[in-house]
């Protein structure tokens, strides 16, 4: 026979002992479990002397059912000082203002926002042609002969389909306006453009936008006033203007644009090369071959065209001397963009 007034204050003081769950589980297993003490005592009832069973059976039982009520009170006591001690240690600081990470549009996304919205606001309207675009509207509509050189593969990527290629310039969208409209045509093209070039004033793919205007008795002088107000508006100041007659083979006559330098303001510095003017776009009247070409009639319309890089404008615009970080994503450059 067990001692049952010995078992009771062992277990007693075992539970009061236990500090953590594992702990009381331990002592549970010790008393309660399967072969534990007083489950084994249970099991011994049955070979006690008759006349004492009876009342050694009834203690036995009080005994389990007071060791299964200290544990369970225990096993609440000790989870409500877990959640107490939790609560007092970990807490957060809601008052802690967060540093919320904002996004910003990259910077060449805000220079063609830009450039559209000057544009938009003159009236021309936005559209858009594919990346890789047919040999024949990059080329030859546009009056880019065969042994022109920048059909040379050192400045076009080609595609292994015939008659394909990755754009060279947006020029090709001016194509696809004149097939598919009729005139007047008021239109910008921008989108990434693609050439192999590299170094720290080219990239390999970069952004054009385009212009074109088609219409009756459109004159170099219209071409001329719609750059100039372009220009100032971009730059935001009266930026010095000038036309330098040039040669594209889709326009004549040809010109390219040229700023005061906004680094140096015309005195001559290393990104003018000592010039005092910066190039800043091509244009032209777009040539009598090309109206032809999409079944316009030159005798009755005339059109400009101009083209600019967007990396280049943003570049002197922010005052940035390395085409390279447009591509980077480093974000120590990118946030300096908000
Ligand atoms: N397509 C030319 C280039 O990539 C830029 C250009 C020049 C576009 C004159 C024009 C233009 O529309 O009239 O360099």
């Amino acid at each position: 026979m067990m001692d049952i007034k010995e078992v009771e204050s062992e277990l007693s003081k075992e539970v009061a002992r236990a500090e953590t769950l594992t702990e009381l589980q331990k002592v549970k297993a010790k008393y309660l479990g399967k072969s534990g003490i007083i489950s084994q005592a249970i099991a011994s009832i049955k070979d006690i002397p008759q006349e004492e069973r009876r009342e050694y059976g009834q203690r036995v039982n009080r005994l389990k059912e007071y060791a299964e009520e200290l544990i369970r009170g225990k096993e609440e006591e000790i989870k409500r000082s877990e959640l107490q001690r939790k609560l007092s240690e970990e807490w957060f600081d809601l008052s802690v203002p967060l540093e919320p990470a904002v996004g910003t549009l990259h910077p060449i996304t805000q220079t063609l926002r830009r450039i559209k919205g000057i544009l938009v606001s003159m009236g021309f309207s936005v559209m858009e042609g594919p990346e890789i675009e047919l040999e024949e509207y990059n080329f030859d509509l546009l009056n880019i002969p065969k042994e022109h050189p920048a059909r040379d593969m050192q400045d076009t990527f080609y595609v292994n389909r015939e008659g394909y290629l990755l754009r060279t310039h947006t020029s090709p969208v001016q194509i696809r306006a004149m097939l598919s409209q009729k005139p007047p045509i008021y239109m910008v093209a921008p989108g990434r453009v693609y050439r192999r070039d590299d170094d720290p004033t080219h990239s390999p793919m970069f952004h054009q936008v385009e212009g074109l205007a088609v219409d009756e008795e459109l004159s170099f002088g219209h071409m001329k006033h719609t750059l100039e107000n372009f220009l100032r508006e971009f730059f935001e100041v009266e930026v010095p203007v000038r036309f330098r007659a040039s040669y594209f083979p889709f326009t004549e006559p040809s010109a390219e644009v040229d700023i005061g330098c906004v680094i140096c303001k015309g005195e001559g510095c290393r990104v003018c090369k000592e010039t005092g003017w910066l190039e800043v776009m091509g244009c032209g009247m777009v040539h009598p071959a090309v109206l032809e070409n999409c079944g316009i009639d030159p005798e009755v319309y005339q059109g400009f065209a101009f083209g600019m890089g967007v990396e280049r404008l943003a570049m002197l615009y922010f005052g940035i001397d390395n085409i390279k970080l447009f591509f980077e994503n480093d974000l120590r450059f990118l946030r300096q963009f908000l």
